[in-house]
């Protein structure tokens, strides 16, 4: 078969109005109804009586169901693309959005909870831009706020020797790959899916981060780690777990 590759990168980042399009009905767990009711019961615990900042909103997976248990939603998005979905959503109205990057943009107000989930970090390729992002979380935070990551552990450790590719996705309708370029602690994630009879490549560049390069961050930023866990249903984090979910705190005063 043919082969197509797509830059997909333009004015909406990675995420233009092709993956916007096909973002929701996508077959990973991060959409079952459990997984996201297990999300949502986490964020709500922590964002308490006050507002949640989310840092790369997309289509509101997350942000409408949290808005939904009456938690007041905010959030920042490149991708006019992905928000235009949102929009479209019963209760998306009730979401105010801003355009622009979540390393660097202001909103007005303080919140309780800034949340970055679905390895979104990742997608900020350069450790200056991830220490802006902590630092601008930070500043949206009331004292006493915290900002929560989800985003999984590199997977170095199950690379082949001397290998650099990881296959992530094997189904009849994709296949996703991802090479590390260890020197660069870089990653692109290449998903290939058949379409009209040609092998469509798009390949998204991401930075991976450790927990410990994470929790400096944070310290970078003011503030210092609370809570970290396996997953949103604070599983026990391990030397086995493929991704954590950690809480950093701004300080009371
Ligand atoms: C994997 S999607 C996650 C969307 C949503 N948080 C969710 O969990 O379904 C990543 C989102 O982050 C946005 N994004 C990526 N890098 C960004 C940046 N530097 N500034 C603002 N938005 C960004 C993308 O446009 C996309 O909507």
């Amino acid at each position: 078969m043919a082969s197509l590759t797509i830059s997909g990168v333009d004015d909406d980042g990675y995420f233009g109005e092709d993956v916007a399009s096909r973002y929701d009905v996508s077959t990973g767990e991060e959409f079952e109804p459990e997984v996201i009711a297990g999300t949502v019961d986490f964020l709500a615990e922590r964002a308490g009586d006050g507002g949640a900042l989310e840092l790369g909103i997309g289509t509101g997976r997350i942000a409408v169901p949290l808005a939904e248990r009456g938690v007041l939603v905010h959030g920042i998005d490149v991708s006019a693309a992905m928000v235009a979905r949102l929009r479209a959503k019963p209760g998306g109205h009730r979401i105010g959005v801003t355009i622009g990057d979540f390393a660097t943009t202001r909103v007005d107000g303080s919140f309780s909870l800034a949340y970055l989930v679905f390895n979104t970090i990742m997608n900020l390729t350069t450790q200056a831009a991830q220490v802006a992002c902590f630092r601008n979380a930070a500043a949206h935070l009331q004292p006493g706020g915290c900002f929560v990551i989800e985003v999984g552990v590199p997977d170095l450790q199950r690379l082949p020797p001397g290998e650099t590719h990881h296959v992530f996705q094997a189904s009849e309708s994709q296949w996703g790959i991802d090479e590390y370029d260890i020197a660069n602690q870089g990653l692109t994630s290449h998903h290939v899916r058949p379409v009209n009879g040609w092998l469509e490549r798009m390949s998204i560049p991401f930075r991976y981060v450790w927990p410990a390069e994470l929790d400096l961050m944070a310290q970078l930023a003011g503030m210092r780690l609370r809570e970290r866990w396996g997953g949103w249903r604070h599983e026990p984090f391990t030397s086995n777990s493929r991704k954590h979910v950690s809480v950093w705190e701004k300080p009371a005063s």
